[in-house]
């Protein structure tokens, strides 16, 4: 479904990542469905951090869900990294499991480079290992798995602008491997002229004033004010700060300070429900396209 923009004159399109994310998740399960697949995720957790416990028991519900067969595994703090790779050794060879996901960050112990270049790229769901990282950078998109948070940022954005991005500038804040690096890639293979603008960048808010979009992911709650985005800019944010509130609570916010870009950009991600729900969404098409691959692999093998 395509959303139009609104006209920017203090009514911005609000961009609803929730039902975005239904629409994708719904799809999944339909394909699940029709083309008698039964995808495998395993997800590692390493550790008790409160968050990561959240999303890894999200993406195992969801996965479940679309009908995967999902696994979980969670392995104790002082776990080593030895063990950790063999588990992943273990699954790379399971031909049930199609993608392997290890929740990051790990405890300080352990190499999540090592890590993640230890799982088998066509299973790598989130698009770390280098091979998918050179895939993307290099215009292979059918070969790659992509980022999951990048691929949902971009769906949004073609939500609201259409397929064709030709020659918009998109302005990406942060040079993360995770989002940032991915995103600015995803963006130039979709013909967009890209910026990055990062802590050492000179006149930040001058160049984001340049974007026809612009996506902030540096979790820096409410960098991007009302004066740096250019009025009918499509301003997709990426951050998840919880910051204090008096009283004790704390509140979810993103690195765009929403109140004030919504009166200039003609449509705006909310934080939460704009871009987070689209993440698990994007790994569960992720792992679709890993057993299709599989498939096909398997089927030209025998
Ligand atoms: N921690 C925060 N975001 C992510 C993500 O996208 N993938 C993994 N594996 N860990 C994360």
């Amino acid at each position: 479904m395509k959303i139009a923009p609104s006209s920017f004159t203090n009514q911005p399109c609000l961009i609803d990542g929730k039902a975005a994310a239904q629409e994708v998740v719904a799809a999944v399960k339909a394909a699940v469905e029709q083309e008698g697949l039964r995808p495998g995720l395993a997800v590692i957790l390493v550790g008790d951090d409160p968050a990561s416990a959240v999303y890894v028991r999200n993406k195992s519900r969801r996965a479940e869900e679309c009908g995967f067969l999902s696994q979980q595994f969670s392995l104790p703090a002082d776990t080593r990294e030895e063990a950790l790779l063999q588990l992943i050794a273990r699954l790379n060879g399971d031909p049930a499991v199609h993608g392997i996901l290890v929740q990051l960050p790990l405890p300080g112990h352990i190499d999540a480079h090592k890590v993640i270049q230890a799982i088998d790229p066509r299973k790598d769901v989130d698009g770390f290992h280098y091979e998918n990282v050179g895939h993307l950078a290099t215009g292979g998109l059918t070969e790659a798995l992509v980022p999951c948070t990048p691929l949902g940022a971009l769906f949004l954005i073609k939500q609201v602008l259409g397929e064709s991005l030709r020659g918009l500038h998109a302005v990406v804040i942060g040079r993360s491997n995770i989002v940032g690096k991915p995103m600015a890639s995803l963006l130039l293979q979709h013909d967009c002229t890209v910026t990055i603008v990062h802590s050492r960048t000179l006149s930040p808010e001058a160049v984001c004033r340049q974007a026809d979009i612009v996506v902030a992911a540096v979790g820096v709650p409410g960098l991007v004010k009302a004066d740096w985005v250019k009025p009918g800019a499509v301003v997709i944010d990426v951050g998840i700060n919880r910051i204090d509130q008096p009283g004790g609570d704390t509140r979810l916010v993103g690195d765009v300070d929403f109140d004030g870009v919504k009166t200039v950009a003609s449509a705006i991600t909310p934080v939460p429900g704009g871009v987070g729900p689209m993440t698990i969404a994007m790994l569960m098409q992720n792992t679709l396209n890993a057993a299709r691959r599989s498939r096909i692999q398997q089927a030209t093998a025998g």
